[in-house]
């Protein structure tokens, strides 16, 4: 079967298409035929060696996947072959078959196609357990999303009007802002030509803006950082700039606020019964229709090089999907 692998660090042209054995299911594991995997920003960190996380090589990317059951292991009882299902698995799955833990898959519902569904855990999952379970956000707050339009961005954005919040969308193009007030933001601040801090004290007021979710770091987080509400909640999400901010604790003294750790992928391992719950809840959703995953392009398995430099290149609204198998 075809694979795409990462045999030596480096940048999207060292990732290398090669035949690879067949896996079998092991106890209690699921032979998944892999019909559509998403990548994500960290796909470019991971085979740089840049990431948190270090696979012994070679190892695939893309770490969420949907396709159909097609052999199940001994033990296995929740799952038949022809189950069309939906997966995060951290291993890497941008390849023609891959073998997953019963325990880590979910039946796509009915209605909801696979490109829907491999929008679906990584993005979405890990801006609810930072609204919900982190951010504590509650119906009628003030949440205001740095890097709107990307893929934990627009999720959170969308996430955040579910939840009942007043969503300000901050992004660095009109273009990407105009995609984010589509996915239902209140509010759009473009940090290219406005400054975010005054802004975000503007549209704060009084009150000022209770939870402040970003994933972008660098300059934007103090500046952010500053415009927070009496006990309000900073989650730290992600660096997708670059440098990893340095915050002035005095302001969350001022403000009685707390900074919050956000790492779904160890929520996941630690708690997995909670982001069981998460994810059904997001899967239900999906299947009603009140999410709106966004799919921003699809590219064949051979091209993607270009996915990810797509990704690298912050051009992106929404998610990037790999087409691997019919
Ligand atoms: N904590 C967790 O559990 C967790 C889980 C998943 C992802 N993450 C992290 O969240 C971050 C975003 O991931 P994502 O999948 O949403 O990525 P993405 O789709 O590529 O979006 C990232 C956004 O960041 C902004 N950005 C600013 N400077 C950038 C730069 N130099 N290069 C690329 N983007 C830049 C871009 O928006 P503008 O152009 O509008 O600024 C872009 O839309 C990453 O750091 C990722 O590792 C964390």
């Amino acid at each position: 079967m075809k694979a795409l692998l990462s045999k030596a660090p480096g940048p999207p042209s060292t990732l290398v298409i090669e035949d690879i054995e067949k896996p079998a299911p092991k106890k209690g594991e699921v032979l998944v035929k892999v019909k559509v995997s998403a990548l994500n920003f960290f796909d470019n960190l991971i085979i740089e060696d840049k990431y948190q996380f270090k696979p012994p090589r070679p190892f695939s990317i893309a770490s969420e996947t949907t396709g159909t059951v097609e052999a199940i292991g001994e033990g296995v009882t929740n799952f038949g072959v022809g189950d069309r299902v939906v997966a995060y698995h951290n291993t890497g799955t941008a390849m023609e078959y891959v073998t997953i833990r019963a325990s880590g898959l979910s039946l796509i519902p009915d209605g909801v196609s696979e490109e829907q569904a491999a929008c679906l855990m990584v993005t979405y999952g890990t801006s609810y357990h930072a609204l919900k379970d982190r951010g504590e956000l509650k119906k009628g707050e003030t949440l205001a999303v740095l890097g709107a339009s990307g893929g934990v961005g627009q999720a959170a954005v969308e996430l955040g009007k579910i939840m009942g919040a007043h969503v300000i969308a901050c992004a660095s193009s009109d273009e990407k802002l105009e995609f984010c007030k589509q996915c239902g933001a209140d509010e759009t601040v473009n940090y290219s030509t406005e400054d975010l801090k005054s802004r975000l004290k503007e549209l704060g007021g009084m009150n000022g803006i209770d939870v402040i979710y970003d994933p972008v770091g660098g300059d934007f987080a103090e500046a952010a950082f500053r415009s927070i509400a009496w006990k309000g909640r900073f989650l730290v999400i992600g660096f997708a700039s670059g440098p990893i901010p340095k915050m002035p604790l005095n302001l969350a003294l001022l403000k009685g606020a707390d900074l919050r750790g956000v790492f779904w992928g160890a929520f996941t391992a630690r708690q997995p019964q909670d982001n069981a719950r998460n994810i059904d809840d997001l899967l239900g959703w999906l299947a009603d229709g009140t999410l709106k995953p966004h799919v921003d392009s699809v590219f064949p398995l051979e091209e993607a090089e270009a996915a990810l430099n797509k990704i690298a290149a912050r051009d992106v609204k929404g998610k990037v999907l790999l087409r691997i198998g019919d």
